[in-house]
């Protein structure tokens, strides 16, 4: 490449930056109900296995493979066998789709935010949510304009990423030294709240029992592995690209180890900090706690605001935290998909930085607006389930098939154990090549026929239409993968 490859300042902001993409909305907002809803304790068990099992080999691989090749996702995948470049692509284009909808839930945080100085939702938090924050519509064919307390906050949004990314990772690698330590600190004070109110101990309790018989059920499986994926950024070539800026004598297993460790520590610590104060909702309310939680998107603001309105002292103070946490935690996850995507691009094309992050965000801003009309938390959840579950999974499947069986795990592992300090064995061979794309192949099959037979839907009450699983699922995870394909053919600057 003719010009020098922009660079970390030290391995501190690398990791840093790459356990503030990982840890976000998702370990606050998303872990929290998805473990609710499939079979609360017993979830982690699963969720822990899709740890060891695709979490933990997938960064090795996804460091590694960043590291050597000095590349992002697409242009590595590339140099491992010129047809696969799409894959990158593919990575990037769920990714990208991902943070349209992420950055949607930072604009509700924003309105919530600014809610917090009144507690505005005090009276009626579900109808607060639904009525007028997002003035829901009465399903996905109704989109009834534009929200415009959102949208502004939107625009706020990707005004934020803008300046956080448009000079490179020089200037990430000093956010993230903010971003990341912040909301773990605000996450302590909300789980000390927590544990020190009435009833705390049922929340936890709900939290850590485990519902066994959830595990006999696939869909319970494919969630925990696309909680992982999400959780972990994994998927999204977003690790790729931050690992194609660190030295290629840097260490990889142990950056990847603990990353994923302090990612999947810091979703298991919200998850108390969450389910306590759920616990103290269900006793002023003198409800069970199953009750009380809500199974879906909406947990975040919803009842977890209602808890904060009842407590006894301070309201605002801890409105205010909350919405902070979540807003710090989000947006090193956002911007990390700006800069794959701008990797992505440089690599291939001349193209200069800013015009892409510019680009980027405005492109964004205008895909999120449909999820700012009034049906936009019915495509959100749709497109959600769709890129999560369908999305990361069967690219987190694609690249251990790649990796493995045509790259050779031995090529990459002998680079990634002659720069680290834990040295891999047989046993990351025996999961990118066997073990992992066979669980996940299995779940993405099962899933799929399931999603044909037994169409989507966000709560039992509310089925969609099933035009809408149609175009916000299939026609959109297909468009991606479509586009990844144009982008290859398209000719880029030679590179070697
Ligand atoms: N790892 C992030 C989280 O758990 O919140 C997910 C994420 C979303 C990463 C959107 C990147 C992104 F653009």
């Amino acid at each position: 490449m003719l010009e020098q490859r922009d660079r970390w300042f030290s391995r501190a902001s690398f990791v840093t930056a790459a356990i503030g993409s990982a840890v976000g909305l998702g370990n606050v907002w998303r872990f929290p109900f998805v473990a609710y809803k499939y079979g609360g304790g017993a979830f982690l068990i699963p969720y822990f296995v899709a740890l060891i099992t695709a979490g933990i080999p997938l960064m090795i691989l996804e460091y590694g493979l960043g590291q050597m090749m000095q590349c992002g996702a697409p242009e590595a995948l590339r140099k491992v066998k010129k047809r696969w470049e799409w894959v990158g692509w593919w990575a990037l284009g769920v990714g990208s789709v991902i943070s349209f909808y992420y950055a949607v839930v930072m604009a509700w945080c924003w309105n919530y935010l600014y809610y917090s100085f009144t507690v505005a939702w005090k009276d009626d938090a579900g109808g607060f949510f639904n009525e007028q924050v997002l003035q829901k519509s009465a399903g996905p064919g109704e989109l009834g304009g534009l929200v415009w307390p959102v949208v502004f906050a939107l625009a706020l949004t990707w005004l934020i990423i803008y300046f956080c990314i448009f000079k490179g990772v020089r200037i990430v690698g000093k956010v993230v030294m903010v971003t990341v330590p912040l909301p773990v600190i605000l996450l302590g004070v909300l789980l000390v709240r927590g544990v020190t109110l009435p009833g705390a101990f049922e929340g936890l309790g709900f939290y850590l029992t485990p519902d066994f018989s959830a595990l006999m059920d696939h869909e319970v499986w494919l969630a925990a592995y696309g909680q992982i994926f999400f959780s972990l950024s994994l998927g999204f070539g977003i690790m790729i690209a931050y690992a194609s800026y660190e030295a290629q004598t840097a260490d990889v297993t142990n950056n990847a180890f603990i990353t994923s460790l302090a990612n999947c520590g810091t979703s298991y610590f919200a998850g108390f900090a969450v389910f306590s104060t759920l616990g103290y909702l269900a006793y002023m309310l003198n409800q069970p706690v199953s009750e009380v939680i809500e199974k879906g998107p909406t947990l975040a603001f919803v009842t977890y605001p209602l808890a904060i309105s009842l407590l006894p002292k301070a309201v605002q103070i801890f409105g205010v935290i909350f919405f902070i946490t979540l807003l710090t935690l989000g947006i090193d996850s956002a911007f990390s998909i700006v800069e794959a995507v701008v990797t992505g691009i440089r690599d291939k094309w001349e193209v200069p930085r800013k015009k892409i992050v510019f680009g980027f965000c405005v492109v964004a801003f205008l895909a999120g607006l449909l999820f700012c009309t009034r049906a936009g938390l019915y495509w959100l959840d749709i497109m959600d389930e769709w890129m999560t579950r369908f999305g990361l999974a069967c690219v987190g499947l694609l690249e251990c098939v790649i990796i493995g069986w045509f790259f050779k795990t031995r090529r990459l592992k002998d680079y990634i154990n002659s720069v680290s300090e834990i040295r891999i064995g047989l046993w990351w061979d025996i999961f990118i090549k066997v073990l992992t794309p066979a669980i996940l192949g299995t779940s993405i099959v099962l899933s799929v026929i399931e999603r044909i037979q037994k169409p989507y839907m966000m709560t039992k009450e509310i089925p969609y239409p099933p035009w809408s699983l149609w175009v916000g699922g299939w026609l959109v995870a297909g468009a991606v993968v479509a586009v990844g394909i144009i982008l290859m053919r398209i000719k880029g600057k030679e590179i070697e």
